[in-house]
C-alpha cells in the first residue's frame, strides 16, 4: 500500500492508475477507522480497479469550540486496517499541504449548508465541500463513497457535484450499526461507558418512528414526538423529518422522509438517521 504525503505524490500516483487504464474509487475520511469506514472500502473495491482512501482530519469543518484538537488520531492503526483490507493507496497530508498559509478559497452549497447539522455547526459543511473539493481535484476518481450516517454531508456533496458538474459518481453506502443498534462512528470511542449505553437511545428513536411509519402514522409531528419521548435523557440538538434532498421539514411522511437526530451524550456530539 501507498502512503502519500503531498499533493504531488498522489497526483503521480493516479498518474499511474490513469497510464494502466484502471478506474479510481476515492473513499474520504477523518481517520479512527470502524467498520462503516471498512464498507466504504469493500464497496469502492467491488467497483474500481484501483482504490485510494483519504485520512485528514479536516480543521476547516470544525468550529473553534468543537473537538478538532481531541478528534481520535490512530493513524498507524488506520493503514495497517487499509493495508489488509487490500486499499491501493493512501493520502495522508498535512494542514500544511492541504491549506497552504494564504489559501482564501471556499467552496459553499447555498441553501443546504445552514441546515441540520449546519445550524450549530455554522461553516461545518463549507469546510467539507471545501476539502472534498481539493480531494476530488488532487485525485480526479471516477467513484467516491460517501456513508448515510452524515445524511446532510450527502445531500451537500450531491448538491455541490451538480452545481460544479464534477465528473465523479457519488456512492452512498447504508449505515452500519453495532449489533446493539448505535450507528458507528469514530466519536463512539470518547463515550464512557454508562455514556455508551445511554447514546443507544438515538437509534431507538429512529427505530421507533420506523415503526410507526410502518404501522401507518404519516404526521411527521406524531412521529417525531413518540422519538422525542425516547430521547429524553439525552441534549438534543435536532430531531427532524426532512426531504433527503433539500433538507427541508416535511409536515407528513406520505411518500417518505429523512429523519435525523443530533445529540448530545455528555460532551460527545452524536448523530443518526434513518430514511423512511
Ligand atoms: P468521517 O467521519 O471519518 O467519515 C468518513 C466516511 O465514512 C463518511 O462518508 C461517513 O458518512 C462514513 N461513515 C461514518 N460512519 C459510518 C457508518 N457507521 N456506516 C457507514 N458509513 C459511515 O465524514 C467525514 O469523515 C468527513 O466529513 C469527510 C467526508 C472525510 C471530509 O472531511
Amino acid at each position: 500500500m501507498l502512503v502519500l504525503r503531498t499533493i504531488a505524490e498522489a497526483r503521480r500516483a493516479c498518474a499511474r492508475v490513469r497510464a494502466e487504464g484502471k478506474t479510481l474509487g476515492l473513499v474520504p475520511t477523518m481517520g479512527a477507522l470502524h467498520e462503516g469506514h471498512l464498507s466504504l472500502v469493500q464497496a469502492a473495491q467491488t467497483s474500481c480497479d484501483a482504490v485510494v482512501a483519504s485520512i485528514f482530519v479536516n480543521p476547516t469543518q470544525f468550529g473553534p469550540k468543537e473537538d478538532f484538537a481531541s478528534y481520535p488520531r490512530t493513524f498507524e492503526q488506520d493503514c495497517q486496517t487499509l493495508e489488509e483490507a487490500g486499499v491501493d493507496m493512501v493520502f495522508a497530508p498535512t494542514v500544511e499541504e492541504m491549506y497552504p498559509p494564504g489559501a482564501s478559497t471556499i467552496v459553499e452549497v447555498l441553501g443546504l449548508s445552514d441546515r441540520l447539522d449546519g445550524v450549530s455547526r455554522p461553516g461545518h459543511f463549507r469546510g467539507v465541500a471545501t476539502v472534498v473539493t481539493k480531494l476530488f481535484h488532487i485525485f480526479g476518481p471516477d467513484r467516491a463513497f460517501f456513508g448515510q450516517k452524515d445524511a446532510a454531508q450527502v445531500a451537500v456533496l450531491r448538491k455541490m457535484v451538480r452545481d460544479l458538474v464534477f465528473p465523479v459518481q457519488l456512492e452512498v453506502c447504508p449505515t452500519v450499526r453495532e449489533a446493539d443498534g448505535l450507528a458507528m462512528s469514530s466519536r463512539n470511542r470518547k463515550l464512557s461507558e454508562e455514556e455508551r449505553r445511554r447514546a443507544l437511545v438515538l437509534s431507538q428513536a429512529l427505530f421507533a418512528v420506523e415503526k410507526g411509519f410502518q404501522d401507518g402514522e404519516r404526521d411527521s409531528g406524531k412521529l417525531i414526538g413518540e422519538a422525542q419521548r425516547i430521547l429524553k435523557d439525552v441534549e438534543v440538538e435536532y430531531c427532524r423529518i426532512v426531504d433527503p434532498e433539500t433538507l427541508e421539514d416535511i409536515p407528513d411522511v406520505s411518500r417518505g422522509g429523512l429523519v435525523a437526530v443530533a445529540a448530545r451524550v455528555g460532551s460527545t456530539r452524536l448523530i443518526d438517521n434513518l430514511l423512511l
